[in-house]
């Protein structure tokens, strides 16, 4: 007999391939449900498990390490895919198939399995982690083997006695760093997202007549305090995520390029990661020079796109992250920002390695940047481009 250990969520897709993978694939089951802040009843998950004949069911509370290993190297490195994408879900798949590896070894399963499409970016971080981790593993993926879709499923559902109901319509996928709302209605790139997909923000309409402010404290590029208070990772997102939500703030819509070549309409609503990377980014501005920030830009792009293309253990990455830890141990200090009806601003911020100067930047005649050094440098800066000007004004082209 087979022994298959599957990456459970307690969803259709999941439990429905719990019923394949005994009946066509003669295998002894083992789920794995691994916390990263999604929510949720675990232990209606677990019956749920049972309820289908696993052999065994594993329950795995990853919130520490997802905010510490994965969400914290991304806040470093503003990580963002197409500019708008905080990377929620494409952070957690390395960590869910790490745990789903480590239960693998431990039961001594032949392979392990997913409850991914075979159109999406989830089944390339999933198996390029367990590749990574453990060659000899082999990967199932009845949803995508099976060309499975939602009414066939149901019925399957049905005939085995799971209790599924035809009413979902979207497929959500969340954890402490954002929330993705996908399907339905929303494959209708013209139309505005229903408010009903959102459940972590209110509309903007909902949203306080005032402003709140809200001050996020770092130290080394992370996040260590909310207004004054200094709070361990999990604890400060989950704060995050409901002051920023109740003001609006968080909510994205935009197209994006899938790996497999799709382009897709994604949503999400990611309050506390639209907050602290504005934050974290303004900081940088401040301690950083301008050749450090511009350089990084190009580092955290790239860190970004390995990510979310599921090359989490591609060496790059781990290069990259050498860098971008030597940029952030002076990213230290404090920004407040405003938040009001869905907009987020920073208005204040601070830092002892601030490399800001009022005496240098003010406008008053106090100011001790010397004037008199500016024509000469002037002269030298524009030198290249005066050459090339005057030798190249004669030809009209
Ligand atoms: N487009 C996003 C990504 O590739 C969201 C994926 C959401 N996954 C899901 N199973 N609903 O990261």
């Amino acid at each position: 007999m087979n022994r298959v250990v599957l990456a459970y969520s307690g969803g259709l897709d999941t439990s429905v391939s719990i019923i394949w993978l005994q009946e066509k694939y003669d295998a002894e089951v083992y789920t794995v449900t691994v916390d990263v802040g999604q929510g949720g009843d675990f232990k209606l998950i677990e019956d749920l498990a049972h309820k289908l004949g696993v052999v065994k069911h594993f329950f795995i509370d990853a919130k520490k390490d997802f905010v510490e290993n994965y969400v914290f190297p991304s806040i470093k490195a503003n990580g963002l895919y197409g500019d708008k994408y905080p990377l929620s879900s494409a952070l957690s798949r390395p960590l869910i198939a790490k745990n789903v590896v480590e239960v693998a070894e431990a039961v001594k399963a032949d392979a392990v399995a997913h409850g991914c499409t075979g159109k999406g970016n989830d089944q390339v971080r999933i198996e390029s982690t367990v590749k990574a981790l453990n060659p000899n593993l082999k990967v199932l993926a009845p949803v995508r083997e099976w060309g499975l879709d939602r009414e066939f499923e149901l019925e399957y559902a049905k005939k085995h006695g799971i209790p599924f109901t035809r009413e979902k319509i979207y497929s959500i996928d969340q954890n402490l760093w954002g929330r993705s709302i996908e399907c339905g209605p929303l494959e209708d790139i013209e139309l505005e997202p229903p408010s009903e997909v959102f459940k972590w923000t209110v509309d903007p309409e909902e949203a306080p007549d005032k402003a709140e402010y809200v001050t996020i404290g770092f130290e080394n590029g992370v996040p260590t305090s909310l207004n004054g208070e200094v709070l361990d990772g999990v604890s400060l997102l989950m704060r995050l995520n409901e002051i920023a939500g109740r003001n609006a703030v968080g909510r994205i819509d935009h197209i994006e390029d899938r790996i497999v070549g799709i382009k897709t309409r994604e949503v999400y609503e990611c309050p506390a990661a639209a907050c602290i990377i504005e934050a974290h980014k303004d900081l940088e501005k401040l301690v950083l020079t301008p050749s450090q920030l511009s350089f990084k830009e190009l580092v955290d792009r790239q860190w970004s796109f390995l990510v979310y293309a599921g090359l989490w253990y591609e060496p790059l990455k781990q290069d990259l992250e050498e860098f971008i830890d030597s940029s952030q141990r002076f990213v230290e200090g404090w920004v407040k920002l405003k938040l009001y009806k869905g907009g987020l601003r920073v208005v204040s911020r601070m830092s002892n390695y601030s490399l800001y100067s009022k005496d240098l930047a003010t406008y008053s005649v106090k100011s001790v940047f010397d004037q008199s050094a500016a024509p000469g440098f002037i002269e030298i800066w524009s030198l290249s481009l005066r050459t090339a000007h005057t030798v190249r004004k004669n030809r009209e082209r």
